[in-house]
């Protein structure tokens, strides 16, 4: 039995998605002069990806995306959040525009649009170009410079039939994964990288921001963040005190300065890293903005941790909870609450999920379907909890499952499968999972609330 899902509380004009990026999809890295990225070297370098995994067929989707709009087709979805591959556009991260690298995504934003779905175009989702990598990466304020040129270029291509469009995705995962945890391209671990490439991510977002602006008149556009709701493991106060530094390091390091706030001064404190901050970028960064997208994903419950790597509070693994095949913990409360702190305390005037999903080991079984019942609940609840925080008040206005497909899953490889769509990687047949259906069913009811 399917729980019920309180549909009538999402407006008529919701809107109802499934989100991919360019690297964990679209294989085929060198066709049209595509040029390395920080994830091809990453991912070929021995021991950073499980299995020794990399993005060089991902799901062939770069040749296989009739096919992928045609499942869109099918689930019923009116949005498809995509993200563009930066070094096929400009090979070398800066310099001459590679024309037949737009060419993929204008013909992919038509054949969209003539199917009827609109596209959502986020312009970073992490595939820096490597050789802006070797001249320091997201640690200069030139490669801020730099994506705003590319994201110039993009709009300035697509931006006739694109209205929807994100500057980055999931920033804190660029900055602390990528440079202070390293496990994630470029794979640095120091701390005063980290920092510098947080500032110079946030001011590449305000300067996208207006290189949009000026390239697509009436583009709507967003920030992308991925947040977490943080418990304290104890009433000690050495654990609450935790769990507001590592509230501080996840949300609202990223929050406060893009709402006007400028960094939290508790963390910068906490870091002690100079911020490379010049007049001006503050307003940069905290450029108004037409809607914000919530990736949401797990909680977090944390203790103090003296000795450990900043934030000095460490993730501890609660017993008996339900978990995703990844361990992550499931509890879709928690994307009701950040959605009303979104709404309430950063007045945030349009939201979208732009991702949420889950990762299960599936399989197909003999009679060729791939049976999901984890993933299906997943969904249900956590889309559920969005009709809550509606309910409350949150100016929700649309979801994005993710995945589309079975992906590239970062330095996780290919094992863990978030799709509603099941990729069987070696014939790339794809196969809609009852997740899927159920997605489908959720959307079509959803407009019966309306007819
Ligand atoms: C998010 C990423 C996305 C995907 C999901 C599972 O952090 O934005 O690319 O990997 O996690």
């Amino acid at each position: 039995m399917s729980a019920p899902i309180d549909l009538a509380a999402f407006p008529r004009d919701f809107t109802w998605g499934t989100a991919t990026s360019a690297y964990q999809i679209e294989g085929a890295v060198t066709a049209d002069g595509r040029g390395p990225s920080i994830w091809d070297t990453f991912s070929h370098t021995p021991g950073k990806v499980d299995n020794g995994d990399h993005g060089d067929e991902a799901c062939d989707h770069y040749h296989r995306w009739p096919e992928d709009i045609a499942l869109m087709k099918r689930l019923g979805a009116d949005t498809y959040r995509l993200s563009v591959a930066w070094p096929r556009v400009f090979p070398g991260g800066d310099g001459p525009v590679n024309d037949a690298g737009l060419d993929f995504y204008d013909r992919l934003v038509d054949g969209l649009l003539d199917a009827g779905i609109t596209p959502s175009v986020t312009v970073y989702h992490w595939d820096l170009p490597q050789a802006l990598q070797d001249r320091g990466g997201w640690a200069e304020r030139d490669t801020a410079e730099h994506l705003a040129a590319y994201a110039s270029a993009v709009a300035g291509r697509l931006g006739d039939r694109v209205t929807q469009w994100a500057t980055l995705n999931e920033p804190l995962c660029s900055a602390w994964i990528g440079h202070l945890e390293g496990r994630m391209a470029p794979g640095v671990s120091d701390l005063t990288t980290a920092v510098r490439a947080s500032y110079h991510l946030l001011l590449a977002h305000g300067l996208a921001t207006q290189a949009i602006r000026a390239a697509a008149p009436g583009a709507q556009i967003g920030l992308v963040t991925n947040h977490s709701t943080v418990a304290a493991a104890s009433t000690r106060s050495e654990d609450i005190a935790a769990a507001v530094r590592m509230d501080g390091h996840s949300n609202r390091w990223w929050l406060d300065p893009v709402y006007g706030r400028g960094f939290p001064a508790d963390m910068r404190e906490l870091y002690g890293v100079e911020l490379p901050e010049r007049p001006g970028d503050l307003d940069t960064i905290a450029a108004p903005l037409d809607w914000h997208g919530l990736n949401y994903y797990f909680p977090t419950t944390v203790t103090d941790d003296p000795g450990g790597p900043a934030p000095y509070a460490r993730e501890i693994r609660l017993p008996d909870v339900p978990r995703t095949g990844l361990d992550w913990q499931i509890d879709a409360d928690g994307l009701e609450a950040l959605l009303m702190r979104l709404t309430d305390d950063y007045g945030v005037g349009r939201i979208y999920v732009t991702e949420n999903g889950s990762a299960f080991p599936d399989s197909r079984s003999p009679d060729g379907a791939v049976h999901d019942p984890e993933r299906t609940r997943y969904l249900e609840q956590h889309v559920a909890a969005c009709a809550r925080a509606v309910r409350k008040g949150a100016p929700l206005a649309g979801y994005y499952a993710w995945s589309l497909l079975d992906n590239f899953e970062w330095a996780y490889g290919y094992e863990p499968r978030f799709g509603l769509v099941h990729v069987d990687y070696p014939t790339q047949t794809r196969t809609i999972k009852s997740s899927g259906h159920r997605y489908a069913e959720i959307i079509r009811a959803h407009r019966q609330e309306h007819a």
